[in-house]
């Protein structure tokens, strides 16, 4: 990236306090703001510019024009520094994608590259530059509604997705007009609130924070992430807003991060909230000092710290230090060139067939298949099929949660789609979940049940404390399923539900989460055949709710099941295992493991481990084939499982491949209660198989050195 610190320096050098601190302003237009601050330079980025609201609303659409129009006021300021455009383009822009959660199930990091550079190429249409994502919060708590935001509750998938999807939206050089600035969210443990209620306080472990929080974050940064939000989680005491160790130490002293930090939402000025700041203007100080550079709307930088600093509470070289910051990555957006979008740009760069397409492949290959009694799916020789529940018309239901560009209009309503699909001679009734749908039943070979949760039960601020299906549904599905016609099971959802009684009580599962525009056709594909469903779960399904949070990375304890004695970790009225472990998954065919073989026994450098893979049924098939480590003994409690690695294979019938992972020393290191990483000698064992619970298993020691 070719870079001129020297014209950074320069402008610097020009610029009055007023003009510095205006940099480290971002406004929304959205709010009570006069765009007569741009001229006078104290606007350094906008979100929302577009005039669209985003949050929970839908339809709102913006304009390249307004944003030009911004743009057009600040080259009218002294010193003409353009502004940076944000938005939140989550999981698509016109083109909805699967939602994030359900991007990760499909455990394809070029796929979700592919969908971030689609959403950036269709939202630099509109003008927009930088957007609020990737989010990268590990979350153990189904109940917090952000969970469908995010990869899941797995550090080394969360990685992988981290850099894919900050390549996917910045490419090689974020100045090309079909990238933008990515911003790796929301530092840190926003995931830990306390009871899956959002913007809560939590707590986590300083060998967890390193070993579980962080290394997406630390991915991102190492894929060149310009920008990084600040959570509003107050963590261990201190408001993530302010944490000067998190944000400045680890950040950018141990990964060196070069972009800038913004905070979220008045996250600023709710340090007087959280009892850290005592008001506006010692909010401002304790957060510039912490580490953020920008102020998402709370308005406290730009009220308060001209004040301070002419006071000397805050060092004038602070704000410069945020000023560069913020310039290198307008200087890297190439924004200093061209701060205009060209409003003659294609249209043939919204929803495009192509986009499209992707859109619909995403959606099948994240949709994770539970159960499939009989081999009930993909449906076969049923004539009369019966669709019925809440979602058979659904269309913007499907985007989920943050897809405010999404048009209901671009969408297939679901019952459409599915006539679209079915083969010639099916015969397809829809009703929604009424006493006709019981009626109909009767009349039907087969019922498929489309059943859920709508979006707004999930994203920001939508967490529930009942993680089984929205009242009334189970009774539905069960009322059904005693007519005793076979029954599919469909779940559109932002999260991992308690679905214990309907899964016993339905031949087929299949998990939908909320599968984005194209979600209609890639659900008649799959139940069709025309497509195989290829998720598998990147997060565990708890059996009810009580057993939350619950993960397949957790310790043994000192008295775990299996072992003697009767006074062993469980609950007196449930089991203790979940409903569906962390990687697990069907499809249209089945996978076989055997012959594992370690190049050593012994973990020098490098240890090659491998399996055969065998597809052992009927139909062509992707397994995703996954490597985990257990340290048997370490100074610190070890988690049971660990993912270490994982490929994707596709298999004819009958074919059996060798699937290799090389295992190197530090990918066992952890970190230890001194604060110190590394690895132990001792005894590992390494499983490859299809998901957390199962695998062949060997064994190797790490020596000591
Ligand atoms: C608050 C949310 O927490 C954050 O994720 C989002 O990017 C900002 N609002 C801006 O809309």
């Amino acid at each position: 990236m070719p870079e001129d610190e020297s014209f950074i320096h320069h402008l610097l050098s020009q610029m009055t306090l007023e003009e510095k601190i205006g940099q480290l302003n971002l406004e929304s237009p959205d709010l009570a703001f006069d765009p007569e601050m741009i001229r006078q330079g104290k606007v350094g980025a906008l979100l929302n510019a577009s005039g669209a609201l985003t949050g929970q609303v839908t339809g709102q659409q913006g304009s390249v024009e307004t944003v030009n129009h911004f743009q057009r006021l600040a080259q009218e300021s002294r010193l003409k520094i353009p502004l940076l455009i944000g938005r939140d383009v989550i999981h698509g822009y016109r083109t909805i994608f699967p939602i994030p959660l359900a991007q990760a199930a499909a455990f394809d990091p070029a796929m979700s590259q592919a969908a971030a550079a689609v959403a950036a190429r269709e939202a630099t249409v509109e003008g927009i530059k930088w957007t609020f994502a990737p989010m990268l919060d590990i979350a153990r708590d189904p109940r917090w509604g952000r969970i469908a935001e995010g990869n899941g509750e797995d550090p080394l998938l969360g990685s992988r997705l981290a850099e894919a999807l900050v390549r996917g939206f910045q490419g090689k050089d974020m100045a090309r007009p079909d990238k933008l600035v990515a911003c790796a969210k929301h530092y840190v443990g926003y995931g830990a609130a306390e009871g899956g209620r959002d913007y809560e306080s939590g707590e986590i472990a300083e060998p967890t924070l390193r070993d579980v929080y962080l290394p997406p974050f630390e991915s991102a940064v190492r894929a060149g992430v310009g920008t990084v939000m600040s959570a509003f989680i107050d963590l261990n005491g201190v408001p993530a807003t302010a944490n000067r160790r998190l944000l400045t130490e680890v950040l950018r002293g141990e990964w060196g991060f070069e972009g800038f930090v913004v905070s979220d939402w008045e996250s600023v000025a709710e340090l007087i909230y959280h009892g850290v700041a005592g008001d506006r203007a010692h909010a401002a100080a304790l957060a510039l000092h912490a580490g953020v550079d920008m102020d998402m709307v709370s308005r406290a930088y730009l009220d308060t710290l001209a004040e301070s600093v002419r006071q000397g509470r805050v060092p004038v070289a602070k704000i410069d230090e945020a000023v560069r910051r913020i310039l290198r990555i307008k200087q890297r957006a190439g924004l200093f060139e061209n701060p205009l979008t060209d409003p003659s740009r294609p249209a043939r760069d919204l929803l495009t067939p192509s986009a499209r397409q992707l859109a619909r492949a995403f959606a099948c290959q994240s949709m994770v298949l539970l159960k499939n009694e009989g081999d009930l799916l993909p449906l076969q020789g049923f004539r009369r099929i019966l669709v019925a529940g809440p979602f058979v018309h659904a269309r913007s239901e499907l985007f989920g949660t943050w897809s405010p560009d999404g048009h209901a209009e671009d969408v297939t309503p679901l019952d459409e789609a599915l006539r679209q699909v079915a083969p010639k001679g099916v015969s397809l009734r829809f009703a929604e979940y009424n006493d006709l749908a019981l009626h109909l039943t009767h009349e039907a070979d087969v019922v498929i049940l489309l059943m859920g949760e709508h979006p707004i039960r999930s994203g920001e601020n939508s967490n529930v404390s009942d993680l089984r299906l929205p009242p009334g549904q189970e009774e539905f599905i069960a009322a059904v399923a005693a007519l005793g016609k076979p029954v599919v099971l469909v779940i559109f959802a932002g999260r991992p539900l308690a679905i214990t009684r309907p899964v016993s009580q339905v031949q087929a599962v299949l998990y939908a989460w909320h599968p984005g525009i194209e979600g209609g056709a890639a659900l008649g594909e799959v139940l069709f055949g025309l497509a195989a469903p290829g998720g598998r779960l990147p997060v565990t399904f708890p059996r009810a709710t009580g057993q939350v949070p619950i993960y397949y990375n957790h310790k043994n304890s000192g008295r775990p099941l299996g072992r003697d004695g009767a006074f062993l970790t469980r609950y007196n009225d449930l089991i203790s295992a979940p409903l569906f472990p962390f990687g697990y998954g069907l499809t249209y065919t089945t996978f076989a493991y055997a012959s594992l073989r370690l190049s050593s026994d012994v973990l020098h450098d490098r240890l090659e481990v491998s399996a055969e893979v065998t597809n052992t049924g009927p139909r062509p098939g992707r397994e995703v084939v996954q490597l985990y480590v257990r340290d048997l003994v370490g100074s610190l409690t070890r988690p049971v499982r660990e993912l270490k690695d994982f490929q994707a294979v596709e298999l004819q019938p009958g074919e059996t491949r060798r699937v290799t992972f090389v295992l190197r020393p530090e990918q066992l290191a952890f970190t230890r209660a001194d604060g110190t990483r590394g690895v132990e000698p001792g005894r590992f064992h390494v499983w490859i198989g299809p998901d957390s619970q199962r695998g062949l298993q060997g064994e190797f020691e790490y020596p000591f050195r």
